[in-house]
């Protein structure tokens, strides 16, 4: 197996919010990060649909020469994730590796909720999936788990409308939802990684003493410890501290768009799939 840059994958910016974290913790490895803009959002289609382009989307990153692929997307990693660790690597690329943004996750949320009571936010894909709730009971059956779909909460993130009006009527709304289900939610999951550009809003919105989570030091920190225990895969990942963006739409909305993500500017290339 070859050498080359980890790969970060999201349907469209949310995982430059993961990427923005990983770079800040581990800024000696090379990565690639691939938007999959032009079918973005995934969160409202089928199993079956997010499950092909995901694939399509990883072997591109294998061609690439990566080792290690992160899906930095909730819905990619609720409905693509394990078909493709359990009957597609094996043929398609054995030893190299796929990770998602669930597990590291759900193997520490129970630490922050006192209430026992946890909420979770995400696409209807996700919510539809019920990952969360699946996999949080493994690790801490005592918390119960409460979902709230939030449709049009990546619609307007993608349009740039994530600080408009029409945001906090919808922000508020799915607030409401959730927090009707369970007065004692005490933990919030932003479970999906465009949500924490709504942070402030939502901060508006929850009871004061809530704690909000976003993904992306969850996912960065777990990957520090993955990285560790897997010496062999490590090696493969390339030390020169490169960064590459791709997209499958314009490159110049992505760079406009990205940036807000990433927090720093950001240079695409397009690519056709
Ligand atoms: N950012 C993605 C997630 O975490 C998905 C957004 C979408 O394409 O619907 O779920």
């Amino acid at each position: 197996m070859s050498n080359g840059p980890i790969g970060v994958f999201d349907s469209g910016y949310g995982g430059l919010t993961v990427l923005k974290e990983i770079t800040a913790i581990l800024p000696q490895y090379d990565y690639i990060y691939l938007g999959d803009n032009a079918r973005s959002p995934y969160g409202s289609r089928s199993f079956d649909t997010v499950y092909h382009y995901t694939l399509q989307c990883v072997e591109w990153f294998f061609a690439q020469g990566c080792p290690l692929v992160i899906l930095a997307c909730n819905t990619a990693s609720a409905k693509a994730l394990r078909t493709i660790q359990q009957n597609d690597l094996a043929t398609i690329a054995p030893g190299k590796r796929v990770l998602g943004v669930i597990r590291p996750t759900t193997e520490i949320i129970g630490n922050f909720t006192k209430t026992k009571k946890v909420g979770i936010l995400g696409t209807s894909g996700t919510v539809q999936s019920n990952s969360y709730p699946i996999e949080i009971e493994k690790f801490f059956p005592a918390v119960t788990v409460y979902q709230q779909a939030c449709p049009m909460w990546v619609p307007l993130i993608e349009n740039d409308e994530h600080n408009s009006p029409g945001a906090d009527y919808f922000i508020k709304k799915n607030i409401g939802q959730l927090l009707t289900q369970s007065a004692e939610i005490d933990t919030i999951l932003l479970a999906c990684t465009h949500y924490p550009l709504l942070l402030d809003t939502l901060k508006q919105y929850v009871p004061a003493g809530t704690t909000i989570l976003s993904q992306g030091e969850i996912v960065a920190n777990s990957l520090v410890d993955y990285l560790q225990r897997h010496p062999d895969l490590e090696s493969k990942c390339n030390k020169n501290g490169q960064l590459d963006f791709f997209t499958t739409d314009s490159a110049e909305d992505f760079d406009h768009h990205g940036a807000v993500f990433f927090g720093k500017p950001v240079k695409s290339t397009h690519l056709e799939l």
